[in-house]
Parts: structure tokens; C-alpha cells; sequence
């Protein structure tokens, strides 16, 4: 089949190649000159575990390109699949700009039938407005070429993104038209050998399947988080809990990790995004609403917990951080629990050392302007002269470190602990002191 991929970022480079892979001929489109130059010269713009072997073997079959030419996009694919970015707006609500220029792009220059595809998160009823901006283009241009707009929102998860579109748990289709669904189900035969795991539905309804599962996803983080203040404060022990409410089939163990707040480039955003439209509709959602409220306190959970330490004198201290990407395995930083700490260390006069595996490049962009952050190339130099460790992301390599050199390095041995990685009477015998989420002192 010929494929459109609009919008050549984490979920759009990763469904071309995927699809690409499948025999599929894709075009990926993307109006970042520089994203698509780099792509051209065979760099791989984002960090994603076995991404890289499938974009460079696709590319060299012929059957995955990326340009910035519009009008050869359009005519390529008879599926336009739409995974341009829906940021939020300055009210919540996601920003539908990009989606709306691509949906107008495709009206501007099609000729015969098109299956347009909205992969990116949207809003109930963004499907009517795409579908209201090709029909204008097309009005304009006195055509009145068919096209089904078809709602087909992306599960998969940054850092086991290749996997997820591999071999997906289900596939929504939001669509009535039988042509549209004919096409997509052979679109996505291939991902689903064993079982069929498409679920036909209608369009609003899969545009809201997207929000809810996030958003259930996003509370039962809060939940665990509130959980897991609570625990600290009576004496209870919140990994006990977790272990003792997980067994419980009908609850199960995922998602269920108290931390330091979620972040990232969809659960913050479309959390909001459903509070907006919710409020809009006259029925808030007062849970979604409790889920935003307590995640933005738990991303200040860890610093507080540091000023507390030195009795709110944190001038002239240096704290080194481990983990600046919102979770393991990406380098995205968006809406990172790391921003939030490192906002709070600055403002109360401590400087920051910072290690990242993946998001170095991505940090030092972030925080070229400021004095007070450092971003070291390992995990043991962000130490150098520090007086306590902070961990934010749950990078593998953070798992079992040298915790002997650890005590040597810091001024105060001190770990203020956002994952609760570590065992903390394991810790304590080997003379640290250790701050984790939740769990008895
Ligand atoms: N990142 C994820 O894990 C994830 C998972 C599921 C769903 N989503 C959703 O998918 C969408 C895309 O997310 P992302 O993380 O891939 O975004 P991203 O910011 O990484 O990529 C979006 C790309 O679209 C390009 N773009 C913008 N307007 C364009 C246009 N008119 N034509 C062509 N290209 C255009 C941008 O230059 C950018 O490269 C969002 O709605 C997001 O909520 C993301």
C-alpha cells in the first residue's frame, strides 16, 4: 500500500518505518527542514531502542522516504496518516493548528479517493473539523474529490515504541465507512497475526478512548502517589501496599509506582486536554481533575524533601541528579518531574549536577542559559562536589550502583530517592541516609 505519515516525530517516524517494514511504500512528511536533512543523512532524530535498523533497512529497500514536499505527500499515500503534534493551548485545550494545516494540506492537493487518518491525541470532534477543512480547500478549488476521515489514536509508549506498533494490545478504528475500515484492517494485518485485535467503534467514540485510557493511567499514578504520602506519614510502608493491592486481579501491579509525578508529552497534556473538553461539555470530571491537582504537587515531593534535609539552606549547596528524561529509555524531557526539581533546587540557591543517559543533547539545549546546571557526560561526575544524590528517572544503569563511591563523593551521604529503586535498610547499613517515595523511615 502507499502511505502518508504526516508529522515525522516520535509516534510518526516510528509508525513509517514500522509500516515500511511490512512491505508498505511510506512517504514521511515533516515541515522541519532540519528534522528531514538529518533523517536524509541517515540520523535518527530521537532516541528510541531498535528504531534505527529499521529506518536505515527501509530506506535502503526504497520503500521509506522523508521530504518536506507537500503536494508529493499528498499524492503518494492512499492512506494520509496525520501524527502531527496537538500541544496544549493556553487554556488546556489542545492546540489543533498543525493538525488543521495538514487536514487543509491534504484538501489543497488531492486528486481521487483518500482515507485520512488522525493518529495524533485529538478532542471529540476534530475528525468533523478536519473533515470541514478538506471540504473547504476542495470548494475553493471547485473539486469534490470522496475521502473518509478515519480516528485512529497511537497507544504506543516512548521507549518500547517499535515494539507496541509491532505487536499492538488493540488497534481503535473509529470509522463508518466499510471501504475506510477495509483499508485499514489490511493496513494493519500484518501487526496482527495470531488474533485480530482491531476494535471498530464510532469515530467520537474513538477519539475519547484515547483521553480515558490515559487519563485512568494518570490516576492510578496519583492515586498511588497520595497513597504513598499518606503511608510515610503513619508509619505504613507503600512497596508493602503496592505488593499487597496489586496481587488483587481485578487491581494488577501496572501503573501502580509512586514516584516523583508523572510527566511526559501526553499523560500532562491530555489530562488537560479532558478537563477542557469536560468543562466545555457542562460535566467536569472532578476525578481528572484531583489527578492534575496532586501530580502537581508530587513533582515538588523531592525538593521539598531536600530543603527539609537542610532546614530550607540550600545556598551554596550542589545537588547531583540522576535522570532528566521524563522516564527510562527516551530522551524526551517534556513536562520531565526533573524540570520541576530542578526549578525548586535553583530558586532556593543550590546548583544542579545532571546526568542523563539519552537526554544529554536535549538538556544541554534546555539549559544553555543557566549558570546554576550542569550537565555532566556519566553518572559519577554529576557527584563531583555535590553534597546529596536526587534520582528522578528509573534508567537500568541507576539500578545497582557503586554505593560505597557514592558515600565517598557526596559531602552529605544522602539519596533523595523519586523511583524508590533501592532497598532502604540495605542503604541505611552501608551508612547512607536515603529518601525515598512513601516507605517507613
Ligand atoms: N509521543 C508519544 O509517546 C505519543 C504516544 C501516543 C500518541 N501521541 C500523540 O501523537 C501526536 C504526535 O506526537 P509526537 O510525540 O510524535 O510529536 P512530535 O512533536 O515528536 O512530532 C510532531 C511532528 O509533526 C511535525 N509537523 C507539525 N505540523 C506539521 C504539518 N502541518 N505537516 C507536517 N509535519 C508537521 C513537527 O515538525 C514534528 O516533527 C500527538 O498528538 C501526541 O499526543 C504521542
Amino acid at each position: 500500500m502507499n502511505v502518508t505519515v504526516i508529522g515525522t516525530g516520535y509516534v510518526g517516524l516510528v509508525t513509517g518505518a514500522c509500516l515500511a517494514d511490512a512491505g508498505n511504500h511510506v512517504f514521511c512528511l515533516d515541515l522541519d527542514e532540519n528534522k528531514i536533512a538529518r533523517l536524509n543523512r541517515g540520523e535518527i532524530p530521537i532516541f528510541e531502542p531498535g528504531l534505527e535498523p529499521i529506518v536505515k533497512r527501509n530506506e535502503e529497500a526504497g520503500r521509506l522516504r522523508f521530504s518536506t514536499d507537500i503536494k508529493a505527500s499528498v499524492a503518494h499515500g492512499d492512506i494520509q496518516l496525520i501524527a502531527v503534534g496537538t500541544p496544549p493551548g493556553e487554556d488546556g485545550s489542545a492546540d489543533l493548528q498543525h493538525v488543521v494545516a495538514a487536514a487543509r494540506n491534504i484538501g489543497r492537493y488531492m486528486e481521487g479517493y483518500k482515507v485520512v487518518v488522525t493518529k495524533s491525541t485529538v478532542p471529540v470532534g476534530t475528525a468533523d473539523k478536519v473533515k470541514h477543512a478538506i471540504i473547504e480547500e476542495q470548494k475553493e478549488r471547485h473539486l469534490g474529490n470522496d475521502f473518509t476521515v478515519v480516528s485512529n489514536p497511537e497507544f504506543l509508549k516512548e521507549g518500547a515504541a517499535v515494539e507496541d506498533f509491532m505487536r499492538p494490545d488493540r488497534i481503535i478504528v473509529g470509522a463508518e465507512d466499510p471501504r475506510a475500515i477495509a483499508m485499514l484492517r489490511a493496513l494493519y494485518a500484518p501487526f496482527q497475526r495470531n488474533r485480530e485485535r482491531i476494535i471498530v467503534m464510532s469515530v467520537r467514540s474513538a477519539e475519547l478512548t484515547k483521553y480515558a485510557a490515559n487519563a485512568m493511567l494518570a490516576t492510578r499514578i496519583s492515586f498511588m502517589n497520595e497513597i504513598a504520602n499518606l503511608a510515610e506519614t503513619i508509619g505504613a510502608d507503600i512497596e508493602e501496599v503496592r505488593r499487597g493491592i496489586g496481587s488483587d486481579p481485578r487491581i494488577g501491579y501496572q501503573f501502580l509506582y509512586p514516584g516523583a509525578g508523572f510527566g511526559g508529552s501526553c499523560f500532562p497534556k491530555d489530562v488537560k486536554a479532558l478537563q477542557r473538553t469536560a468543562q466545555d461539555a457542562g460535566k467536569p470530571l472532578r476525578v481528572v481533575n484531583a489527578v492534575e491537582e496532586v501530580n502537581e504537587a508530587q513533582k515538588h515531593v523531592l525538593g521539598f524533601k531536600i530543603r527539609d534535609r537542610f532546614k530550607n539552606e540550600l545556598r551554596g549547596k550542589c545537588v547531583a541528579l540522576w535522570g532528566l528524561a521524563f522516564k527510562a529509555n527516551t530522551d524526551d524531557m517534556r513536562e520531565a518531574p526533573s524540570l520541576a526539581l530542578i526549578d525548586d533546587l535553583v530558586k532556593a540557591g543550590a546548583k544542579v549536577r545532571a546526568y542523563d543517559p539519552a537526554a544529554t543533547h536535549e538538556a544541554k539545549k534546555l539549559f544553555a542559559q543557566s549558570p546554576m546546571v550542569t550537565i555532566v557526560p556519566h553518572a559519577m561526575d554529576a557527584l563531583e562536589g555535590a553534597d546529596v544524590l536526587a534520582i528522578v528517572t528509573e534508567w537500568q544503569e541507576f539500578r545497582s550502583p557503586d554505593f560505597a563511591a557514592i558515600k565517598k563523593a557526596l559531602k552529605t551521604p544522602a539519596i533523595f530517592d523519586g523511583r524508590n529503586l533501592y532497598d532502604p535498610a540495605a542503604l541505611r547499613a552501608q551508612g547512607l541516609e536515603y529518601y525515598p517515595i512513601g516507605r517507613r523511615q
